[in-house]
């Protein structure tokens, strides 16, 4: 570890030993920049290791026990980035589309550049929780069809939803050739309720409300596996994952795949 007071020269030196990593790549991997941006802000001292100015970007730190902040923020590493968005109607849940906004717009220019993508699709116009990483193999395990992670929806209809309606819905419903899995319906009211999911076809909740001769109004997903939507988020904001979410999804990501041994 470099402990704030050599020479600059001395920081790529003293960490080759330790977890090294270049002092540009630290923090461009933590969202917050461009390398370029890194280091045009080092040049002019908007970076500093452990409260000491650090002009060259391309020297070495610590990752874990090195103290980095860019333009006075402190820069927290992260391997992986995991972020919480609350989406609203008219954004299609992928990396680009030539027609329409994607859930990576609603993000700031420095996290559209770090490969984020999203945890699974949610239809243009359905609203809610949307996860977003970069750890490719995670997500993989999460949205795999055979996992059954579970995510709750919470719904209207056009018509009223009768008992055996339910009762259909909860056993499984040919949506064109597919027959649903069993499902959880809770009603809240005779056009409203909420809908839990262990698997995700394309449409399903629509088709599956369509099977029953009513139609979707409301679409809203608010769990994700352990995650809940945060209602302090407004349609369109996102925040990162706590560390206690994050470590929830990646025992979810683990439990997923003993479930398939
Ligand atoms: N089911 C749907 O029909 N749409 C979604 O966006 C998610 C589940």
């Amino acid at each position: 570890m470099w402990c704030g007071v050599l020479p600059l020269s001395a920081i790529h030196s003293i960490n080759m030993e330790d977890k090294i990593m270049r002092l540009d790549k630290f923090i461009v991997e933590s969202g917050l920049a461009t390398r370029t941006e890194v280091s045009k802000a080092a040049k002019n001292g908007a970076v500093c290791v452990n409260g000491v100015v650090v002009r060259r970007a391309s020297g070495h730190i610590d990752p874990v026990c090195d103290q980095v902040t860019f333009c006075g923020r402190e820069v927290i590493y992260r391997e992986f980035t995991y972020i919480m968005l609350n989406k609203p109607a008219g954004y299609v849940s992928a990396r680009t589309d030539d027609l329409s906004p994607t859930v990576i717009d609603l993000l700031p220019p420095e996290l559209q550049r770090i490969g984020l993508f999203p945890c699974g699709r949610l239809d243009k116009n359905t609203l809610g929780l949307m996860l977003l990483t970069n750890n490719g193999p995670l997500s993989h395990k999460l949205l795999a069809p055979q996992k059954h992670v579970d995510k709750k929806y919470r719904f209207e209809t056009k018509f009223p939803i009768s008992e055996s309606d339910v009762a259909e819905l909860q056993s499984g419903v040919d949506i064109g050739g597919y027959f649903t899995a069993p499902c959880i319906v809770e009603m809240t009211g005779e056009k409203c309720g909420y809908i839990t999911l262990t698997e995700g076809k394309y449409h399903q909740i629509k088709l599956m409300a369509e099977a029953v001769h009513n139609q979707i109004t409301y679409l809203e997903r608010v769990t994700f596996g352990p995650i809940v939507l945060d209602t302090a988020l407004e349609r369109g904001e996102w925040r990162y994952l706590t560390a206690e979410e994050q470590k929830m999804l990646e025992a979810r990501g683990v439990e997923a795949t003993k479930s398939e041994k």
